[in-house]
This record gives C-alpha cells, sequence and structure tokens, in this order.
C-alpha cells in the first residue's frame, strides 16, 4: 500500500495493517531471532561512518523484528518516531535519563504509576535531578511550580490509579511558551482511546504489556515522538546514547507477541470500554461501594474534559469500599475475575492499588493521589458484562 494511502486510513485499519515482508512475502511479520548479525566489507563500512538502525549489529541496538513492532506504533500513536524499550518502565527512564541534565527541574503530576513517582522522588534526586508534583488537571499548580530550569512536565492520559483525566491543551500551551518538553504516559488509555501527541504532546511513553500486547503474556514499552522542541532524530539519538547503555532494547519474540496485539487493539479496546462505562454505572449505584472513579461518569471530576479529549473514556475503572479488608475480600473471592497485578488483557484483573503497586509509597503521598486504602483497580477484559457482574456482586455480597 503507498504510505500517503495507509496514512489516511482510520485506526482499526491502520492496526491491523503491516505490509508484508519483502523476502518471504509472509503477510504476518517474520520473527527474528538473532543477537547478532553477520557483517561484510561493506556493512562494516557503514558502521564506521556512522549508520546505525539502517544496519543489524547486535540485537541489544536493534533487531527487525523490533523496528517492525517500532513502525506499527507510530502509526496507531500518529508520531514521527518511535523507540521500543524492554518494559514501560525502561521506556519512561530511558526518556527521562535521554533527556535531562544534573540540575534539570521536572513539574509532574501526584498521581503516576508507583514506580515512575518513586524514580523521581527517589532515585533522580540522587542525580541532583528534582520534581514539584502537583494537580496537572488544575493548570495554575502546574503554571505555579514552573522553574527556569524546568525541563520536562510529565503527567499520564488517564492516571493510574485514581482516573485522573488532566485537559492537554493548557500543559502544551504553558510547556511550549518556555520550551519545556511535554511527557504524556499513555498506559492506562491506550492510543485507541486518546493519542495525545495528535493534540501537541512531544513524546508518549507506555507500556506496550498492558492493552497494546493485551493479552498478559508480554512485557514491553515504547517511546513515540512528535515533536518541534526536539530534533527529529532525538529518538535515534537516545538509542545509543541511553537505551544501548542502559541495556533496555525491546526482546524480539515480545516484539513479535506486541505486533499480534496491536493487530487486535481497536476490537479489544472497543469492547473493553464499553464494560467499563457498564460496571462503573453498576458499581455507582451498590450499597456497598462508596466512590467510583471512572471519566465516562457523569461524577468523575474532569468528565467533560474527558469527554472532549477521549471519549470512549477507557477500560479501566477504580472503586472505593470501606477499608483495605473489605477490599481485601472482595477480591479474594472473585471467581471470574482475576486478583492479579498488571492490567490491559483479555482477562479481567482487578488489584489494591494502595497496598499492591502503590505500598513503597509512603501513605501521605498516597494521600495526595488520592488513592483510598480501600480502592480496588478493575481493568476490563473480554468476558461478558454481565458474567463480571454477577461474580462482583456474589464477592461484594460477602461485606
Ligand atoms: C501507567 C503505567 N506506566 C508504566 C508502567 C510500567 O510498565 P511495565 O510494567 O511494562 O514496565 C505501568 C505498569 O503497570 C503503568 O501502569
Amino acid at each position: 500500500m503507498k504510505s500517503n494511502k495507509r496514512a489516511n486510513l482510520r485506526f482499526d485499519s491502520k492496526a491491523v495493517y503491516i505490509p508484508h515482508d519483502p523476502a518471504t512475502h509472509s503477510i504476518s511479520p517474520p520473527l527474528v531471532m538473532s543477537s547478532s548479525f553477520q557483517y561484510d566489507a561493506d556493512i562494516y563500512q557503514r558502521v564506521v561512518d556512522g549508520e546505525r538502525k539502517d544496519v543489524n549489529i547486535y540485537g541489544r541496538c536493534g533487531n527487525p523484528t523490533e523496528y517492525q513492532f517500532e513502525e506499527q506504533m507510530m502509526v496507531i500513536e500518529g508520531a514521527d518516531a518511535c523507540l521500543a524499550t524492554a518494559s514501560g518502565m525502561a521506556a519512561i527512564s530511558v526518556t527521562l535519563f535521554g533527556l535531562l541534565k544534573s540540575g534539570d527541574h521536572i513539574v509532574c503530576d501526584w498521581t503516576t504509576y508507583s514506580s515512575t513517582h518513586e524514580l523521581l522522588d527517589h532515585r533522580l534526586t540522587d542525580y541532583n535531578i528534582e520534581t514539584t508534583f502537583v494537580d496537572t488537571a488544575n493548570p495554575d499548580s502546574v503554571r505555579a511550580a514552573i522553574k527556569p530550569n524546568t525541563k520536562i512536565i510529565y503527567f499520564e492520559a488517564i492516571a493510574n490509579p485514581n482516573m485522573k483525566v488532566a485537559a492537554i491543551p493548557p500543559l502544551v500551551e504553558m510547556a511550549h511558551e518556555k520550551n519545556i518538553i511535554l511527557i504524556c504516559d499513555n498506559t492506562f488509555a491506550s492510543p485507541y482511546v486518546v493519542r495525545p501527541l495528535e493534540w501537541g504532546v512531544d513524546i508518549v511513553v507506555e507500556s506496550a504489556t498492558k492493552f497494546i500486547g493485551g493479552h498478559s503474556d508480554a512485557i514491553g514499552g515504547a517511546i513515540c515522538m512528535k515533536s518541534e522542541l526536539l530534533p527529529d532524530d532525538f529518538l535515534e539519538q537516545i538509542r545509543w546514547s541511553t537505551m544501548v547503555k542502559l541495556g533496555a532494547p525491546l526482546s524480539p519474540f515480545n516484539a513479535w507477541l506486541l505486533l499480534r496485539g496491536i493487530q487486535t487493539l481497536g476490537v479489544r479496546l472497543e469492547r473493553q470500554c464499553k464494560t467499563a462505562a457498564v460496571l462503573a454505572k453498576h458499581f455507582e449505584s451498590h450499597e456497598a461501594v462508596n466512590r467510583v472513579w471512572y471519566p465516562g461518569l457523569e461524577s468523575h471530576p474532569q468528565h467533560d474534559i474527558a469527554t472532549a479529549q477521549m471519549p470512549s473514556y477507557g477500560g479501566m475503572l477504580t472503586f472505593e469500599v470501606d477499608d483495605a479488608d473489605a477490599a481485601l475480600a472482595v477480591l479474594d473471592n472473585l471467581e471470574l475475575s482475576s486478583f492479579a497485578a498488571s492490567l490491559g488483557g483479555v482477562r479481567t484483573t482487578t488489584q489494591i492499588p494502595a497496598s499492591m503497586a502503590f505500598l513503597d509509597v509512603p501513605e501521605e503521598q498516597r494521600r495526595e493521589m488520592n488513592i483510598a486504602d480501600g480502592m480496588i483497580r478493575v481493568s476490563c477484559g473480554l468476558e461478558n458484562a454481565e458474567d463480571l457482574i454477577q461474580d462482583f456482586d456474589a464477592a461484594l455480597a460477602l461485606l
């Protein structure tokens, strides 16, 4: 297909269409399981002359299956460039280490995935990189936190786990006015729900482990870029300066699994978003549930912003029961849904953020993040919504 035609396809067609392999004519992407690649005099000279991605050198520097995953991620995120990584956290740390120097400052939302928060709050401080945590849904607090040395504003499209949705346009305006790079983690939403680069965000980081792969069988990550502030080859620069040095490439087998996952992203998310909306409405009127957080509910504090930015609202939701013991009793008595870490798979998974993913985040910081001890996070899978409701109701009835 001519590339200009591909660019005009709608999301589902873009996700499923992968050009055939010119060497074998296979319409399914080939899996290249090789950690090393044969040189000849010509390749040798090209590498010596500085060519990198166009020649295969060594698995840690890149691999043809990984490049095909990068190509497909670019297409579905609307990016000009993509760099695949070993995990979502590798995407985040490679981006941050690639961009930042000692003395730089970050403005970040209070609520991000726990490991991201800990990296900013504990680890980057060792390198003299400070972060000010704010509520990015409140543009005034972001503006007040910006300093002359602020290099990055960082937020999640839908925040894990409190489902906050910050308006993107004011963040873009504030960042670009001061040449600050705006980074968005799109893991919780997925590019089916929102494509932050189309709204002016510079870099999207993503755990492909979740909705992109969609089957809970592969860990991977991606950095996608469309930016007027950064050089066009920025991701290629950090592939060499940072990703290769940190040793965080995506494995070819995982790239192949994730590529397979991308092709069904549209149909999966369509169902997952519908199911999340049904469950959210159900929990909202359930007597054992104190509060439901889902951007599609009118009760959600940023419902109007979400409606403007992501009208399908995503496949994740959270709800609160009285306390951690009650949350544990519910999850331990689910039969259809899994009580398990991670999200975005075809099976519904549930967890207690305060005492699982955010266990190492101090209690007062969890309060700032709006994470109650009795909060339950639900990642909707492909089960029938009525069966899920019966499963949750049976467990909630035990409280
Ligand atoms: C929002 C978000 N970002 C990043 C990550 C990290 O992804 P990975 O586990 O692939 O490193 C996660 C993991 O749960 C996440 O929820």
